[in-house]
């Protein structure tokens, strides 16, 4: 009897408690979007180009949103190809067919729009969008994607006075795409830009003594970045939604598609200061810099830009090697970001996969081999001649 009506009193408890919760939390809010998507003249290395502009802008708007916010994103394509876009690191949970990639999305015909439903379900951090065909990259309409910490979620460091946006990497003066249709591999890159710009075309503006969040993300096409400003060490606070140990950087790798979040203090003399991006793993190396702007300076920049690693792998590694999570830390949720102890899980299938440039009809393509067909992914690479297929991974879930 005593048992029954424990068992009563809980089940009364948690139906309360389930319910409560409900009414309270409501429905989590919305942030509506209209993109216009046009082709129009850039000039982001000092000549004419054709790019990619989001309502007349390239880079695209910013977007800016907080765990769990719906996000109801309007895409008009007045271009005269199909359109897609992806949002490179957000989860789409229940929701893959927002993801913006051929195969899971039907393309965006010239004159017709799209409305994605995505929901920041559960993530914070920092991340970017870009457009998934034809090689439209390489001509703009990315973007990046700041996901802010419900307010009352605690945040593993104190309110930064500011937060920048810094899309960088690689750009063609050509588009690539023709040289690829040809049969040709992707050209050595022209140069590099920070959002959207060449030498010193961007200036961030700190006041001396305060602390502010750069988040960086690597745009590019073909090269990994090394990411520094001059005089100035950079705390490592976030990778791609996640809080890490905050180790102290002068330099950072961003390799293709990563973002980072790095605190920096301007505590240096008031003075401008070069913020460099160079090529990683190149001959020659391209580099290209921005201006931090002290807002009581009282010199420009001058000389060369610090130098920073080139073609060294070691390095590279351990520096990938030293960036943790923070288990402790909390991440979307007041709970600690980590549980899972990957190291003692014993894995059950191990899968390489090798990637590889066939030509297909005549048109050089990049794409994993061994990995189509669904339920038919071989254990090793098959490297049998290309063929297209669209790419599905047979897998339950929670079994990966
Ligand atoms: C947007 O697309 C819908 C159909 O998907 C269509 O009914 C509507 O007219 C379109 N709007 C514009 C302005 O083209
Ligand atoms: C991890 O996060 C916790 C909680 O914010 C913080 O107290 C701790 O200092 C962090 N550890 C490191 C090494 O960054």
């Amino acid at each position: 009897m005593r048992t029954e009506n424990r068992v009563l009193c809980s089940l009364i408890f948690f139906l309360t408690f389930f319910i409560a919760f409900n009414v309270v939390n409501g429905e989590d809010p919305y942030r509506f979007f209209t993109w216009k998507v046009t082709s129009g003249p850039i000039y982001p290395m000092g000549i004419r180009q054709q790019g990619i502009l989001i309502n007349g802008q390239f880079p695209g708007p910013k977007i800016d949103t907080v765990t769990n916010d719906n996000l109801i994103i309007s895409v008009y394509n007045y271009l005269t190809e199909p359109f897609l876009i992806t949002w490179n690191g957000i989860q789409q949970r229940r929701n893959s067919w927002q993801d913006g990639v051929y195969g899971t999305n039907c393309p965006i015909p010239p004159g017709k729009n799209f409305t994605y439903a995505l929901q920041m379900k559960d993530q914070i951090g920092s991340f970017f969008y870009f457009p998934s065909l034809g090689m439209h990259k390489a001509a703009g309409g990315f973007g990046g994607i700041n996901i802010y910490s419900r307010p009352r979620i605690p945040v593993p460091f104190p309110h930064p006075a500011g937060d920048f946006t810094l899309l960088a990497g690689d750009w063609f003066k050509r588009s690539p795409r023709a040289i690829l249709d040809s049969g040709h591999n992707l050209p050595f890159p022209d140069g590099l830009l920070i959002n959207g710009q060449g030498w010193n075309g961007n200036t961030f503006t700190v006041n001396q003594g305060q602390t502010y969040r750069f988040r960086i993300s690597n745009v590019g096409l073909a090269t990994s970045i090394n990411f520094r400003i001059q005089g100035h060490t950079m705390k490592l606070i976030e990778v791609e939604g996640s809080h890490t140990l905050q180790s102290m950087y002068t330099s950072l790798d961003i390799h293709l598609g990563q973002s980072y979040s790095v605190l920096v203090t301007a505590n240096q003399r008031p003075w401008d200061y070069y913020i460099t991006v160079s090529s990683r793993f190149t001959k020659p190396v391209l580099t290209t810099t921005a201006i931090l702007h002290y807002s009581n300076s009282w010199g420009k920049v001058s000389g060369p830009p610090p130098g920073g690693p080139t073609v060294q792998i070691d390095s590279s590694l351990s520096q990938a090697r030293s960036i943790r999570w923070n288990l402790t830390a909390s991440g979307p949720r007041p709970n600690p970001q980590g549980s899972y102890h990957y190291g003692m899980i014993k894995p059950s299938r191990t899968i390489r996969l090798a990637n590889n440039a066939p030509v297909i009809n005549g048109n050089k393509d990049m794409r994993l081999t061994g990995v189509f067909g669904v339920g038919s992914i071989p254990d090793s690479p098959t490297w049998g001649s290309g063929y297209l297929k669209t790419s599905v991974m047979h897998a339950d879930f929670r079994s990966y």
